[in-house]
């Protein structure tokens, strides 16, 4: 059996490292924005993701990185994959929110076998090795055991465009009218590992790969269930797939995807 422990090992430092390097540059912030005015993107963002990326290169030559500002186009078909977002969570970053992450999974033959979720602002480092449970600052997580979909607290997010956000607000209406309450944390990582850690209920998002590579194996570790709402297309890789996420305590897993089918039936 394959050890992961040195991909854990390396994943942790390199988030660890890159989240003081975050901290450091918050205190000159330079932010431009991306295709339009919708996306932030800072110095912070790439700092990070160079980091990262020359820490797994050192170490694991020849391995594949996909990430989000450097390497976004990469990939994913390919026998060794680190998957990376050096900053989730950018517009709260920019903002001074402290819902901010890093993330960094580590994929072989397509199946995340590592993840790293670590915020430097409240360090709190959600982690997972496959097949070994998934922790929060070393120790084990659960989803919160939450059965109906009334008392359930739903975290969601919207798209940086908004041309065809009415569909996203139908479903917003829909989960607010029958679960118990609605957030929008800004950290896709976050949002999936607070359902993984019992302080979140339930998780829909439409997201990129790198928002939900590492997290989605967290939450799966942790007993909370993954999958997506609306089929996907066959050949598509489930872990890499990010249109219509939910993740959600196993119990009402069906309840909220019905919901959002209704949603969408409108
Ligand atoms: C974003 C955050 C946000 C989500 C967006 C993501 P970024 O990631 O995860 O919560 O709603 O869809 O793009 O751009 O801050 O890395
Ligand atoms: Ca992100
Ligand atoms: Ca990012
Ligand atoms: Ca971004």
């Amino acid at each position: 059996m394959t050890d992961y422990q040195p991909m854990l090992t390396l994943a942790l430092t390199l988030a660890k490292q890159a989240g003081e390097e975050i901290k450091q540059l918050r205190k000159s912030l330079t932010i431009e924005f991306k295709f339009d005015d919708t996306e932030l993107v800072t110095q912070a963002d790439v700092a990070a993701d160079k980091l990262i990326s020359e820490g797994i290169q050192a170490s694991f030559a020849g391995h594949d990185i996909l990430s989000e500002e450097l390497a976004p186009n990469s990939t994913t078909e390919c026998e060794h994959l680190w998957v990376i977002d050096p900053i989730d969570g950018t517009v709260n970053y920019a903002h001074g929110h402290h819902q901010v992450a890093i993330s960094i999974a580590y994929f072989y033959q397509g199946d995340c076998k590592v993840a790293v979720v670590h915020n430097p602002f409240t360090e709190e480092t959600f982690s997972a090795i496959q097949g070994k449970g998934a922790l929060l600052n070393g120790q084990a997580i659960q989803p919160s055991g939450k059965n109906q979909l009334h008392r359930a607290i739903v975290a969601t997010g919207f798209p940086y465009q908004k041309d065809n956000i009415d569909p996203i607000l139908k479903r917003v209406e829909y989960v607010l009218k029958n679960c118990a309450d609605l957030r929008r944390i800004g950290a896709a990582a976050l949002d999936i590992c607070w359902v993984a850690c019992g302080r979140m209920d339930a998780y829909f998002e439409s997201v990129k790969p790198w928002d939900f590579a590492a997290a989605q194996l967290i939450a799966r570790e942790a007993g909370a269930q993954f999958g997506h709402f609306i089929d996907i297309p066959e050949g598509e890789n489930p872990q890499l797939f990010g249109q219509n996420i939910l993740v959600t305590t196993p119990a009402i897993y069906s309840g909220i995807q019905g919901l959002l089918a209704e949603a969408d039936a409108q």
